[in-house]
């Protein structure tokens, strides 16, 4: 046998050899790959898991300043709690301005010195006493205190008769 073909014959394995390391390598990397994957996914749920599955909800208790803020004689409506901080000489109300009927905003409308619901036409007093129109009863009066700092706290949580006016 020639020098040339000895040659010839010992490339043939080492070629085959190569293109295996290289089907070799594919695989690992395709393996690699989907562990990879898999072991995120697994973090992910994990993480999710963990997070206490809770909704976060705005708190029931505001504070709404101090009482001087409040003009004597005034309904003062607060949009981001859809209540009316309602000042008279007996003291102060916080009172609901969600309709008693289906749950539409209503509006203070000081011309007529009514809370109005424009879905309906359901009318109030100013301290939520109902007047007219198919609401089913008056709009409720919430628990109104002073904190320690002097501000009005008022906690929609706490439902209170109507008439039981804050003092300041
Ligand atoms: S929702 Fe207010 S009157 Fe109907």
């Amino acid at each position: 046998m020639s020098d040339v073909a000895v040659t010839a014959m010992a490339g043939k394995p080492a070629e085959s050899e190569h293109e295996e390391i290289g089907r070799r390598d594919f695989f690992n990397a395709i393996a690699a790959g989907a562990f990879g994957i898999a072991g995120l996914g697994a973090l992910v749920v994990t993480y999710r898991y963990l997070l206490p599955n809770a909704l976060f909800e705005p708190s029931m208790n505001f504070r709404a300043g101090t009482p001087d803020l409040y003009p004597l004689d005034s309904v003062t409506y607060m949009p981001d709690q859809q209540v009316y901080i309602v000042r008279t000489g007996d003291g102060f109300y916080a009172v609901s301005a969600i309709c008693t009927h289906l749950g539409c905003n209503t509006q203070w409308k000081p011309e007529a010195s009514l809370i109005a619901c424009p879905c309906h036409g359901s009318k109030f007093k100013s301290d939520g006493t109902k007047v007219e129109g198919p609401a089913p009863r008056s709009l409720p009066h919430f628990a109104i205190t002073l904190t320690p700092d002097g501000e009005l706290l008022v906690d929609k949580l706490e439902v209170i008769k109507a008439g039981q006016a804050l003092r300041v």
